[in-house]
Parts: structure tokens; sequence; C-alpha cells
């Protein structure tokens, strides 16, 4: 991407609805030409966040830079913004091309112009030649992609897409992914996205923002997010987490010790930790950075970047749910605690070799644990 250029700023934005502050002093800034993606459990704030910036709620606090320029004065039509809203509502009653035409007429656009626009913007959305149907003639995904070509034909320089993807099934929700992602590199627009779903931020954004009870916890790619969250509420919140409580054992420049109750051995990290010593932490191991291994003696598989007595464990598979590429397994270690395992199924036999109630290794590399100060 070229040089970062801020397009829309967020400075200590607060929105309050009686006592409850639903967006919490969130300051923000989105470039132009990124797919942003805003993440957070329901009712955090994500689509109060959205209408304020595209006009429709008006901060308690704070201010909201449009290149640069303060838009509290403006109104949401005024806005170079388009919203794709939650429900992606299209008016029943009219036809593709009139749904699409809409904005334009209200603007008052020429109808040769209008006509343009509107094939132009079917075209992008790949429904060319759909234009005379009735939204009732047209699959889910089409209808979404109805509800595009209508904020696309305005061309906005900022869209805003809240859950645009939750009405469909997950074959369509991945094909429109992909066309979102298309779209988006095609018509160079900046795409503000809200969605639930991680997995659809992580494919899709350049950069995400996870939200919490309307307080931003963490802006960061999706690798960075998911390999080096800030927190244990982003470490859960995004993809599937080991979290161990423990304490800081040893703590040199290049490497550390984490003593965690639950487990019968030490986290060995080949990192040092910037923390104080005895200070409680968290280590958070994602289920996939755990090796299963077959337990068929006494010596732990060694990995060869931790000490012996430190980074494997043995325990019992309790639960599995196989789910075609992968498996996932929970395994109880002495003192019952349960770990979360993620393996590929490397061959079409790997079932066999781990089923309920095996005893096996549990191990992992010293780089593997990401620690949480909070
Ligand atoms: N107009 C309103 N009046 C009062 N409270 C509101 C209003 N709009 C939103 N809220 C509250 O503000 C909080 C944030 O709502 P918001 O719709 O922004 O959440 P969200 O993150 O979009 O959730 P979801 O994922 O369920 O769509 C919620 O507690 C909600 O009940
Ligand atoms: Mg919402």
């Amino acid at each position: 991407m070229s040089q970062a250029k801020p397009i829309i700023t967020f400075e200590n934005v607060t929105k309050r609805f009686g006592k409850l502050a639903a967006v919490d002093d969130v300051s923000l800034t989105v470039n132009e030409g990124e797919f942003f993606a805003l993440l957070g459990p329901s009712g955090c704030g994500k689509t109060t966040l959205l209408r304020m910036l595209a006009g429709f709620e008006v901060p308690t606090e704070g201010r909201i830079l449009i290149d640069g320029q303060d838009v509290s004065n403006t109104p949401p039509n005024k806005r170079p913004i388009n919203m794709v809203f939650q429900s992606y509502a299209v008016f029943p009653h009219m036809t593709v091309a009139d749904n699409v035409a809409y904005g334009l007429v209200v603007d008052k656009v020429a109808k040769a112009e209008r006509d343009r626009r509107v094939e132009e913007a079917l075209s992008l959305v790949q429904l060319d030649g759909l234009g005379g149907r009735k939204p009732d003639q047209l699959s889910g995904g089409q209808r979404q992609r109805v509800a595009l070509a209508r904020a696309l034909v305005k061309r906005p320089r900022v869209l805003l897409l809240d859950e645009p993807l939750s009405a469909l099934d997950a074959k369509l929700r991945a094909q429109m992914r992909t066309e979102l992602c298309t779209l988006q590199e095609k018509v160079g627009i900046t795409f503000i996205m809200v969605t639930h779903d991680q997995d659809e931020a992580l494919a899709l954004a350049s950069r995400c923002a996870v939200m919490n009870k309307g307080v931003l916890q963490q802006v960061a790619s999706p690798n960075d997010l998911y390999e080096f969250p800030s927190s244990r509420f982003v470490a859960d919140f995004i993809g599937q987490v080991n979290l161990f409580e423990g304490v800081l054992a040893v703590d040199e420049q290049d490497h550390a010790v984490i003593r965690a109750p639950d487990l019968p051995v030490d986290l060995f990290l080949d990192h040092g930790v910037t923390g104080a010593r005895g200070a409680t932490l968290w280590a958070a191991i994602r289920p996939e950075k755990i090796e299963l291994h077959k337990k068929t003696g006494e010596t732990p598989p060694n990995l060869g970047d931790a000490p012996a007595g430190t980074n494997a464990v043995a325990g019992v598979i309790r639960h599995e749910a196989y789910l075609g590429g992968s498996s996932t397994y929970e395994v109880e270690i002495a003192g019952g605690r349960r770990i979360k395992v993620q393996r590929s199924n490397l061959t079409r036999w790997d079932q066999e070799d781990f089923a309920l109630g095996e005893t096996v290794w549990l191990c992992w590399h010293a780089c593997s644990p990401a620690v949480l100060l909070s």
C-alpha cells in the first residue's frame, strides 16, 4: 500500500444513552483505502460507532474528522460516506434497478447519468441483467449485493458495512467474502466493516479493532491481533485459546519461566517478559500451537528449545471433534485441567491414532505462548 493517509479520525469519542456509555472515549484513525474491521461482542458499541460516523447519531463527547475536517455540523447526506445497514433492507416493492437508483433520484441526478451509474454498480456486484427483477425474485446473496450496489452507486469515499454477510449461509458467506475483497480492491473505496465473525475480520481486513463494552481494546493487523493479543479479552475473543494464570518465576533477557498452578510443569519462554518477578500474568497458547503425540513411553517428545521438564505434559483425550481438515481435542492433564488442541488431519487415518481415552503427550515450542499482563 502507498503511504498511509488518514481519512477518518475519531478523537476521544463518547456516546451515552442515559447512563450507558455505548461508546467510551474511542480514539481511532482509519486510512484511505483501508479495509478496516470492527469486532466485538453483541452490544459493545460497533453499530453506534458507525452511526456516529455516518451522522445518524451525535457524539456526546469528542470529535469525528473526515479528511481532517470536523464533521459535527455536517448532515449524513453531505458526508462522503454510505452505510449498508445491519438488516440490509432493500425496498421490496421496487425493482433491483430502482432500489439501486434510489439515492441518485433523491440527489436529483439526471436520468441518463442515473441509468449509466446503476448499470455500472450492478455490474460491479455481478448482477448484470437482473435490474428488472423484484427483490423476492433473488437469492439472499443477490439481495445482499443489491444493498451493496445501492451504496456503491453513490460513489462514497467510505463505505460502512454493518454485518453485511450475517444473513447468508456459510458457503455463500465465504463466496461473498472473496467478492467483497475483490470489489474493494477494484473500487479503491475505504471499507469499514462491522462483524462479530472473527474469521471474516481476519480474512478480509487490513486492520482490525476489537471493542468491548464501548472501549477500544486493541487495533492491529489480523496477524498481530491473533499472535500478539494485548489482553486476555482479545486473546479469548479472537479464536480459541488456552489461558494459564501463573506467576513469573524467572525473567532473564533471553528466557523466562512462568509457574502456573494448573500445569504440572513450568512454562518456558524463549524471551524475557516485561513484568515484575512474582507478578501474576497469563500465558495464552492457541490450540493449533500444541502438538499431540502418542504416549509410547515416559520421555516426552523433545522440541529442542525448552529444558527437560518444561513445555510438555501428559494427558488423556476426553473429547474430540472431527472437522474434516482438522480435529480438535480436549485433553485432561494431571490436576483435571482440560487443554484444547487442534491438529491437521495430515493423513486419512489420523483419527485412528488419536481416539477418545488415548493417553498422549502435549508439547509446545518456547515461542508459542503469548504472555499477557491483563
Ligand atoms: N438509541 C439507543 N438508545 C438506548 N440505547 C441504545 C441505543 N442504541 C444502542 N443502544 C445501546 O448501546 C449499546 C451498544 O449498541 P450497539 O448497537 O452499538 O451494539 P453492537 O456492538 O452493534 O451490537 P450487535 O453486535 O448486537 O449489533 C447496547 O447496550 C445498546 O442496547
Ligand atoms: Mg450492531
